[in-house]
């Protein structure tokens, strides 16, 4: 059985992370995304709310999992049982950092791969940052995460 599994932030996630899920869950048998649960990174969403948005966004994938994890991607991808680490590349510029990563996760678990998806070009300008920082503005968000995502965000700004 091959299993997949898809770290990140997600802070919040993006039809661009959407994406990525879909088509990794038509390659993989299971496809687990792994929330990181990084205090350093003082998110905006807690791991947990950034888990049920996930899931909720995902509900269509039958074969997705969405846990969270903290520590090494490559400890998360062997207790799943993952062989592959995916990650979406939007661009040039995510290379240097994306091949850093896949490197050194395979100094440190030469058993598991990294795999690439390019994003869809309709998303590879966005990322979770610009997201907020329209919303932060009350900018229209709608073309870059689903309704559900929107209304969270609009939440979280009220209450700041
Ligand atoms: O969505 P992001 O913030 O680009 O995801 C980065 C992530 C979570 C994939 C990366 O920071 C990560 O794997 N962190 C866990 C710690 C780790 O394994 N570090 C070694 C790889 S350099």
């Amino acid at each position: 059985m091959a299993i997949a599994v898809y770290p990140g932030s997600f802070d919040p996630a993006t039809y661009g992370h959407i994406d990525i899920i879909q088509r990794a869950g038509s390659l993989f048998d299971e496809i687990i995304v792994g929330v990181l649960n990084n205090s350093a990174k003082s998110p905006l969403f807690s791991v947990e709310e950034r888990v049920n948005i996930l899931k909720r966004v995902t509900e269509d994938v039958p074969n997705v999992q969405i846990k969270a994890f903290s520590g090494l991607a490559v400890n998360f991808a062997r207790d799943c049982g993952a062989q592959v680490i995916v990650r979406g590349l939007r661009a040039v510029t995510d290379f240097e950092y994306e091949l850093q990563m896949a490197q050194t996760n395979r100094v440190l678990a030469p058993d598991i791969d990294t795999m690439f998806l390019t994003t869809n070009l309709e998303y590879a300008y966005l990322s979770s940052t610009i997201v907020k920082e329209v919303n932060a503005f009350q900018g229209d968000i709608s073309k870059f995460v689903p309704p559900f995502v929107a209304e969270v965000l609009q939440e979280k700004y009220k209450q700041r």
